[in-house]
């Protein structure tokens, strides 16, 4: 199974998960500092303060990424190492790191993949409304643009957003992540100006002569229980309408204003029962549709949904109180979320029919397990299994026609695993926190071996 020749080859992190240093070169506080420090929020009261301490060791990090043949690494700047109150100055000793990350990953023949934000908003802004507040989109487009000001003469590949649904819906909607907000309302306003700041973005990026831009989405096939097993299956009527629901608020809500400059009317539907629309106002979804490169897919596991009673009215589905979420027979990874490869090649294949005017890339799939070092090793078969069922769904995809550029492993070190802290181990690379001793796992030497042959 071999792989186009210009095939992508890579791996991803994000600031706040590997960093640590929070506290140096001037970088101001951000709400996971603040959700993380506040009791009852992450499991075991874990925190990114020193977490891989990859900002004293990006040079052992990349020189094992070139051992591991990287061809790409996708990884995220922290908003408040730029400006530490999230608008005003820019903070040169906070952009320094990246401008030195850049120029060693380029020595190393690997190519840069930036996302400007990966859910690290300066605090300072959260005590104004936060995404809440239309201001912080206009804020993120200065921000951008001093980041592409620095980096943009040596980095090619920019992304706005990393899965806003998630900052939104799990950020301000259920409270599961930071700031910590319950309340529906200003989960969906949170959605739109994400989306606006994406589009403000996107715009000043395409201005100054990015290459290419990406908005990455955390999409799933949205499924009944039978479809899971058999794609043919045809389900209810209503059946058929909550996995349309789901399937809008998750995917659509993001990348029909970017690609197309509308919302699906589910979208419109469910801000109309929860706060209102009056937060989308007149060329809004002009200024969110820039012409983009790429979309970006994290893919984990399928989206499995029925009609009925189901979902609280706070929680992260607002207008969705009657779509119910239904157990899948697979197995699962030691976050519980059920294996099926398959999603994978049938959400590349619709996304490809859906927006065909646009690249696709994998930017995250990967899988926490139970690793453990024995003798210096770790044999995480279960890991090798799950990369390897998927990367077929991948090719399969391609075969069938969608325009798939490439492919990111979740992710390159154990890190913090926001709200599951470091109990959740999803690097090809182990990490043990009390000494920062690297040790690839066995699915790191064979990714290393997948890429050297360009396939499987
Ligand atoms: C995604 C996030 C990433 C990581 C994986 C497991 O939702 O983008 O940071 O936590 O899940």
């Amino acid at each position: 199974m071999i792989f186009p020749e210009d095939f992508v080859w890579g791996a991803a992190t994000a600031s706040y998960q590997i960093e640590g240093a929070v506290k140096e070169d001037g970088r101001g506080q951000s709400i996971w500092d603040t959700f993380c420090h506040t009791p009852g929020n992450v499991a075991d009261g874990d925190n990114g303060d020193v977490a891989c301490d990859h900002y004293h060791r990006y040079r052992d990090d990349i020189g094992l990424m070139r051992e591991l043949r990287l061809g790409a690494y996708r990884f995220s700047v922290a908003w408040p190492r730029i400006q530490p109150d999230g608008e005003g100055p820019i903070n040169l000793r906070g952009l320094a790191f990246y401008d030195r990350l850049v120029d060693e990953l380029l020595a190393a023949k690997i190519s840069p993949y930036v996302t400007l934000y990966h859910w690290d908003l300066p605090q300072a802004l959260e005590d104004r409304g936060g995404w809440t507040n239309r201001d912080t989109a206009y804020r993120f487009a200065d921000y951008a643009q001093a980041v592409h000001d620095k980096l943009g003469d040596r980095v090619s590949d920019w992304t706005t957003l990393n899965e806003p649904w998630v900052a939104a819906f799990l950020g301000y909607g259920n409270g599961v992540h930071a700031p910590g907000r319950r309340d529906p309302a200003a989960a969906m306003r949170s959605a739109h100006h994400l989306m606006l700041g994406h589009g403000l973005a996107a715009r000043r990026l395409r201005e100054a002569g990015a290459r290419s831009i990406m908005l990455v989405v955390n999409s799933a096939p949205v499924l009944t229980p039978a479809q899971v097993n058999d794609p043919a299956a045809v389900p209810s009527e209503a059946d058929a309408a909550a996995t349309r629901r789901i399937h809008a608020l998750l995917t659509r809500q993001f990348l029909d204003p970017a690609v197309y400059g509308t919302y699906p009317e589910e979208v419109l539907a469910a801000a109309g029962r929860n706060g209102g629309t009056d937060h989308i106002q007149d060329g809004d979804l002009e200024l969110i549709n820039v012409p983009i490169d790429l979309i970006g897919i994290n893919y984990y596991n399928p989206c499995v949904v029925e009609s009925g009673p189901g979902l609280p009215a706070d929680a992260a589905w607002p207008g969705s109180e009657d779509v119910k979420f239904a157990a899948v027979d697979a197995p699962t990874t030691a976050m519980g979320w059920p294996i099926v490869p398959d999603g994978l090649s049938r959400l590349l294949v619709r996304l490809s029919e859906d927006y065909p005017r646009v690249g696709l890339m994998v930017t995250e799939n990967g899988a926490a397990f139970d690793d453990v070092v024995e003798g210096g090793r770790v044999h995480d078969d279960d890991r090798v299994a799950y990369l390897d069922g998927h990367l077929r769904e991948v090719h399969r995809a391609i075969e069938a026609g969608a325009d798939l550029r490439g492919y990111l492993v979740w992710s390159l070190l154990d890190n913090f695993e926001w709200a599951e802290g470091y109990r959740r181990r999803f690097g090809i690379v182990h990490v043990d926190y009390a000494t920062q001793t690297r040790v690839p796992k066995d699915s790191a030497l064979w990714y290393r071996d997948v890429i050297g042959r360009n396939g499987l």
